[in-house]
C-alpha cells in the first residue's frame, strides 16, 4: 500500500525544509509538500502580505524529490463550507503565542485542514519551531488523527544559525551576530539548563544588541518553565534590528548526584 508524507511548507524553501523531504523519503513512497502561506496564522502587521512567495523557485528545488501541493486560499477555506476552527488552548498562550495571540489557532486549523486534503500517512516537521511541533503532536493525539508526526532535527549554517526564511532579512552584520543565538543555547544546554547560565546568555544577547524577547529552560512536552534538566529544552526568541529569530536545543540531562 501507498504510504504518503506530507511537509506541510509556506514556501521559500531553503536546505532545511529539503532536509524534511529527504527524511521523509525513507518513510514514504508518495512525498507531497504542500506550499500555502496561511492568512489565519498571521496577526495584523505580521507581514502575510509581504512573506516571500517563490513558487517557482520552491518547484525547481524540490525537482523531482517530492510533489507539490499548492492550494488557493479558497480551496484551503472554502466561504460556503468552513473547516473547523481548532483551538491550542492554554499551551498556544506561552511563549510565541504571547507575543503572537491565535497564531497557533491559525497553524493548528490549517494543519488540521491540510491532512484532512492530503490525507497522509505521516507529516514530518521541524524541530526548529518547537512549540508548533508540540501542539500539532496533541493535536493528533486529541483529536484521533490517523497521521503519524515526525520531527526533524533543525538544520544549521555552519555557523549555528539556525536555517530559516528570515535570515534572509538580515544584513550581513546582523548575520554573522546572530550566530551568538545558538552559542548562548548550547551554552545553557551544557551547563544542564541552570538558571545562572540563564541569566548569563541573556547578558550576552543584551550585551550584543539583541532584544530578548524570552530565553528560557522549559519541559520540552508541557513548555512550562523547569529546573529538572531531563527532558528539558532551552527555548528563545530574540531581536536583531527588525529581524525576530527563534531556536531551541535539548538540555544535556545533569546525572543525579
Ligand atoms: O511552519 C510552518 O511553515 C507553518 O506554520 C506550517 C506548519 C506550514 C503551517 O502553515
Amino acid at each position: 500500500m501507498t504510504r504518503t508524507a506530507l511537509v506541510p511548507t509556506m514556501g521559500a524553501l531553503h536546505d532545511g525544509h529539503l532536509a524534511l523531504v529527504h527524511r521523509v523519503r525513507e518513510l514514504a513512497d508518495r512525498v507531497v509538500v504542500s506550499i500555502f502561506v496561511n492568512p489565519t496564522q498571521f496577526g495584523a502587521g505580521e507581514g502575510f502580505d509581504r512573506y516571500p512567495r517563490t513558487l517557482d523557485a520552491d518547484r525547481a528545488l524540490l525537482g523531482d524529490l517530492a510533489e507539490v501541493f499548492a492550494p488557493t486560499v479558497d480551496e484551503v477555506y472554502p466561504p460556503d463550507n468552513p473547516p473547523p476552527v481548532v483551538h491550542a488552548g492554554a499551551m498556544g498562550d506561552l511563549w510565541e503565542g504571547a507575543a503572537r495571540p491565535s497564531h497557533f489557532d491559525g497553524v493548528l486549523s490549517v494543519v488540521n485542514r491540510l491532512f484532512d486534503l492530503v490525507k497522509p500517512d505521516i507529516a514530518v516537521f521541524g524541530e526548529k519551531d518547537w512549540q508548533q511541533l508540540t501542539l500539532i503532536r496533541r493535536m493528533v493525539v486529541e483529536r484521533g488523527l490517523p497521521s503519524e508526526i515526525v520531527g526533524v532535527p533543525t538544520v544549521r549554517e555552519p555557523s549555528g544559525l539556525a536555517l530559516s526564511s528570515r535570515n534572509r532579512n538580515l544584513s550581513p552584520d546582523e548575520l554573522e551576530k546572530a550566530a551568538l543565538l545558538p552559542a548562548v543555547l548550547q551554552q545553557i544546554a551544557e551547563s544542564g539548563g541552570t538558571s545562572e547560565s540563564i541569566i548569563r546568555g541573556a547578558a550576552r544577547l543584551d550585551d550584543a544588541g539583541f532584544v530578548v524577547d524570552y530565553l528560557d529552560v522549559v519541559d520540552e512536552n508541557t513548555l512550562e518553565p523547569t529546573i529538572d534538566s531531563a527532558n528539558a529544552r532551552v527555548i528563545v526568541a530574540a531581536r536583531i534590528g527588525t529581524t525576530r529569530l527563534i531556536d531551541n536545543m535539548p538540555v544535556a540531562p545533569v546525572p543525579e548526584r
